[in-house]
């Protein structure tokens, strides 16, 4: 990294523009010896505080099932900000981090230690002035929600107290759950009452981590603060919309989740369909979370999935093949995967929004492991021009105009149009206009994390999905579910490939092709 990139603690310390948590919180993570606590959230806390962004005496409060005293939890927490942490090591930064961490050892059926997790945070706001406002992190796997829930009312550490004297703030609590949110509506309906039993619906945030991602909130600035996109973001000249969120690694240690779950769980009803309602909403009254998830509602409202659900969705299964140089396993003999298993680790689908925007205009989602290389963006294909006044062999290599909106890596967008290729021939080529983050801006970009934990800590809710999207999203994948449990079995695709040739027939069909990935 070079210098000019590093991030700037005292600048984001200063900048009165970055919302500020209101006072002193602690912070409680269920699963923090999971792969998230460490490659993601952990550095998240310490990259907050090095920004200065987390109030003097913030305090992280670490359940697991392990014997472990507070330092192991420290030296934990040590070893994941020196990682994976994004701003440069700061010894004093640490030390200060350092101060306020604790750890309560137990099982989420062991009522003992609930009832110290409560005796901790107390302790917590006696000595570090937390006044009684928590926020409980559930990285955890999603069957043990109910019974952490649960655990927190009954130790009442759900209930916050009231204000602790006249002009005094009300304490708040808050909780917060990792995607999937339920494996299909009935159920996602069922850890929704569970939740609503518990907590306010505005203590409950629900995270989905693309949200928190700088390129999608920068959908919302090219969109609404530019004049020259509004007039041809619609159906009279987009002519298609592709999302793809494509991965090369394979499930790694997931098998656990993974199996039954499967890539559109995983990623389409959550993600891509979010991707999906930002890029087809109107424009909110303002950015406040009301109006801004009442838009993306109303898309998801709008969706359609194909009649004919054989020839309009594909999934599969990665076989054995190459990445990178590396040979590399199926799926199917992945650890902890049956050899039967018919989970899909790609899933495509063409939807429509049946919108006077967009009436006609499909939008094709897909996602996939071990596919060529890691990639997510949103690109807007546009209709060929009506008329092209050159010879054919003139246009020959010109292809469709696109926008294409690049959330990872490499972020930024790019604009495909064509072009007279110099001489004294009138021939036109595709030729691309770019912006890149890394060119543009010497500020390195937030992880999503970062955004989305100090959203939890100041209890700013507009990018976090509520009840209805969610429902909504199920509401889109049921039926094509259901349809493949009874008769679209995975097919196979070489590992380092584009997917199965299943995906490639569905843009076919409809005489158009997939963006190489
Ligand atoms: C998670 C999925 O939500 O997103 C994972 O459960 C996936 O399967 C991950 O690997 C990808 O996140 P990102 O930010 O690397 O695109």
């Amino acid at each position: 990294m070079s210098t000019d990139v590093v991030p700037n603690p005292l600048r984001d310390a200063r900048d009165r523009r970055i919302p500020r948590v209101a006072g002193p919180c602690v912070l409680v993570m269920f699963g923090v010896t999971g792969d998230l606590a460490s490659k993601k959230l952990l550095p998240a806390i310490y990259d907050l505080a090095n920004r200065g962004l987390l109030p003097p005496g913030f305090s992280l409060v670490g359940f697991a099932r392990r014997d472990w005293a507070d330092e192991d939890f420290a030296q934990l927490t040590y070893n994941a900000v020196k990682a994976h942490a994004r701003t440069p090591f700061r010894d004093a930064v640490w030390q200060q981090v350092s101060e306020g961490v604790r750890f309560v050892p137990g099982e989420f059926g062991d009522d003992a230690a609930f009832d110290l997790l409560a005796r901790t945070v107390a302790e917590l706001d006696a000595e570090r002035g937390t006044g009684g406002n928590y926020a409980f992190y559930l990285s955890i796997p999603p069957k043990a929600f109910p019974e952490v829930v649960q655990q927190l009312k009954r130790s009442g550490l759900s209930d916050a107290p009231p204000p602790a004297g006249p002009g005094q703030p009300q304490p708040w609590r808050r909780v917060v759950i990792e995607k999937p949110f339920g494996h299909d509506l009935a159920s996602a309906r069922e850890l929704n009452s569970m939740l609503d039993a518990v907590f306010p619906r505005n203590a409950v945030f629900r995270i989905d981590h693309y949200l928190g991602k700088e390129t999608v909130q920068n959908l919302l600035a090219l969109r609404f603060a530019n004049t020259m996109w509004e007039p041809i973001w619609n159906r009279s000249y987009v002519d298609h919309v592709q999302i793809s969120m494509a991965e090369d690694i394979g499930i790694g240690g997931r098998a656990g989740y993974y199996d039954g779950i499967g890539a559109a769980r995983d990623v389409v009803q959550n993600h891509l369909l979010q991707l999906l309602a930002l890029t087809a909403m109107e424009e909110p009254l303002s950015f406040d979370a009301d109006s801004l998830r009442a838009e993306k509602e109303k898309a998801l409202s709008a969706v359609r999935i194909p009649g004919d659900l054989a020839t309009g969705t594909a999934r599969g299964q990665y076989a054995a093949g190459w990445q990178g140089g590396v040979e590399v396993c199926g799926f199917l003999e992945e650890d902890g995967i049956p050899a039967d298993s018919v989970t899909e680790s790609y899933a495509a689908v063409r939807l429509t929004v049946d919108t006077r925007r967009w009436a006609g205009v499909p939008f094709y989602l897909r996602t996939g492991k071990r596919l060529p290389s890691r990639m997510t963006e949103i690109a807007l294909i546009f209709q060929r021009a009506p008329h092209l006044p050159f010879a054919a062999t003139d246009t020959e290599e010109l292809g469709q105009n696109a926008l294409v909106i690049r959330v990872q890596p490499d972020e930024g967008i790019t604009v495909r149009f064509g072009s007279k290729v110099p001489g004294s021939a009138m021939e036109v080529r595709d030729v691309n206009m770019d912006f890149a983050y890394g060119e543009s801006f010497t500020e390195s970009s937030p992880e999503a994390y970062e955004r989305l934990l100090l959203d939890v800590l100041i209890g700013d809710p507009p990018l976090f999905p509520r009840q209805e999207e969610v429902e909504l999203s199920w509401r889109i994948l049921d039926p094509i579910e259901e349809f493949w449990t009874d008769h679209l079995k995975p097919d196979q695709y070489p590992a380092g490939t584009q997917g199965p040739a299943s995906a490639d027939e569905l843009l076919a069909r409809d005489g158009r092709a997939w963006r190489r990935l």
